[in-house]
Parts: structure tokens; C-alpha cells; sequence
């Protein structure tokens, strides 16, 4: 029993870890999806990813769609789900991203920002296309994408399907190499319809609490005492609070 506790509470702390590191914009969790409301979202395909073999095997997704499709939303399902399988992640909004590569430039703290990314088993970039970067930016975002290539898992969502990339990025020659890296077997979600922010209103959102399937005890509804919210980060629990440590019994 003690063995069992002291195993669960090392699993919880690395959890715990993984998903402080990875800083998810919205508290999501895969066996939360709600497929009711018909926008291109197929459960196989998602069953699929949350298996997270396509980590795994260091391939990407590109999520699309318009406004409150729900791409944030699935990332950040996928990008849980990885934390949970043992795949370190980080999740970016993309406007931020490239205004920290752009603080870099000016600081020289770049290099290691490339570090901290090319070290991340899945690395989220949310909401690509939103704000036009000038082309020194898109050159470092294409070698965070060239340290990555074949080697580690990029996930991006965006308003704009690929198609438009070229337009958005300016440079054709960085466009190319950029889309190169991305596109080639990449799985794809393509959402469509109005958004889920307007059904969410009208309260057609699930409610059960992600960190419980985080924690593997199944859909509590609430679960309060089973998550401690540590800046924009969620933390789970899984049988002991944060910081408890296991006592014989
Ligand atoms: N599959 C889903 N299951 C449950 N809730 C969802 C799902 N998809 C979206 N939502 C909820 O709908 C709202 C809008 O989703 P989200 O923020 O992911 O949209 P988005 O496509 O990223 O929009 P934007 O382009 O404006 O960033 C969020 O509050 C999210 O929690
Ligand atoms: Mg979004």
C-alpha cells in the first residue's frame, strides 16, 4: 500500500511538472471533447491522436478553422494528453511566440530559447497567421521548425489553411521551407461552422473537470479538491494534493 501510494504520488509530482512546463492556455482534456455539435471534427481522428503515436513517430497536425471553431480547445486536449503520456510539451500562442523570438534577437537570449523548444517532445503553437511577423522572425521560427524536423512534434493551429501561408509569411523562399517542414505527412483537422462559443453560451458544453481524467478518476464532475490552479497552468491530482507526501498506512 505504501509502495503503491509513494509510486502514485511520484507520478502525480512528474505529471504535475510536465503540465506546469507546458503552460496550456485552456484547462482541456480529450475524453471532454463534445463531437455533438457538427464542425469537421471526427471522434476516430481524435481517438486516434490522443493515442499520441504521432508524437511518437515526430510527425505534426495542423488544426484549422474560423473563430471558436475549437482549435485551441483540441491542441490543448492533445497537448494534455501528451503531458499525461510522459511527452514533454510547451504551448505557444503564436503572436507571443514571436514576440519572444523578437526579444531574443534584441537581448540575446535567443539561443536558448531555440534550446528550450528544440528539447520539447510537442511543441503547440496556437493561433499561427493572427499577427504578421517581419521576415528576421519568420527565419527563426523556420529554424525552430528545421531543429525539430523528423525529430520531435510540432502542433499549429490557425484561422488561415495552409493554402494561404505563402501570403501570410511574405518571403517565398522562407514560405516554402517553412511549409515544407510542416506539411509533409502532417494529420490534419479542418474544422468548420459556427462557433462553439455561441453553444457553450447556450450551455451545450460538457462539464465534467479535466484534471480528474487527468488524475485517472474518471469524470467527477467537479473535482475542486482534485486540481490547485498554479498561474495560467492546471495541476492535477491523482489521489494526494500537490506537495503531500505519502504516508504509511
Ligand atoms: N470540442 C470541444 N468540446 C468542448 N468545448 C469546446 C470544444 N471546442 C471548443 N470548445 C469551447 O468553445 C470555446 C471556443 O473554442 P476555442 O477557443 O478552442 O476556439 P478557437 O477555434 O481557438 O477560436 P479562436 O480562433 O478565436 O482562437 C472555448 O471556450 C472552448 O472551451
Ligand atoms: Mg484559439
Amino acid at each position: 500500500m505504501l509502495v503503491e501510494r509513494q509510486w502514485l504520488w511520484k507520478e502525480n509530482r512528474a505529471l504535475s511538472t510536465r503540465l506546469k512546463y507546458a503552460k496550456l492556455r485552456q484547462p482541456a482534456c480529450v475524453e471532454d471533447i463534445d463531437y455533438r455539435h457538427p464542425r469537421g471534427l471526427q471522434r476516430s481522428v481524435m481517438e486516434h491522436l490522443s493515442g499520441c503515436d504521432w508524437i511518437r513517430y515526430a510527425q505534426n497536425c495542423i488544426i484549422t478553422g474560423p473563430t471558436g471553431a475549437g482549435k485551441s480547445y483540441l491542441a490543448c486536449a492533445l497537448a494534455q494528453k501528451a503531458c499525461r503520456d510522459g511527452h514533454r510539451t510547451v504551448y505557444f500562442y503564436a503572436p507571443k511566440l514571436f514576440r519572444e523570438i523578437q526579444a531574443g534577437q534584441a537581448d540575446g537570449s535567443l539561443p536558448a530559447l531555440l534550446k528550450k523548444l528544440a528539447n520539447v517532445n510537442l511543441l503547440v503553437i496556437d493561433d499561427f497567421g493572427l499577427e504578421k511577423a517581419n521576415a528576421a522572425l519568420y527565419r527563426d521560427f523556420l529554424e525552430i521548425l528545421d531543429d525539430r524536423h523528423l525529430t520531435a512534434s510540432t502542433l499549429i493551429t490557425s484561422q488561415f489553411p495552409p493554402s494561404r501561408w505563402h501570403e501570410l509569411i511574405g518571403d517565398a523562399t522562407v514560405a516554402d521551407a517553412i511549409l515544407d517542414r510542416l506539411i509533409h505527412g502532417s494529420h490534419r483537422i479542418e474544422l468548420d461552422g459556427d462557433s462553439m462559443r455561441k453553444h457553450r453560451d447556450k450551455g451545450m458544453g460538457t462539464h465534467q473537470d479535466p484534471c480528474a481524467f487527468a488524475a485517472g478518476l474518471g469524470g467527477s464532475p467537479k473535482g475542486e479538491d482534485l486540481k490547485e490552479k498554479k498561474g495560467d497552468s492546471v495541476v492535477p491530482q491523482a489521489g494526494l494534493r500537490l506537495g503531500q507526501k505519502p504516508t504509511r498506512s
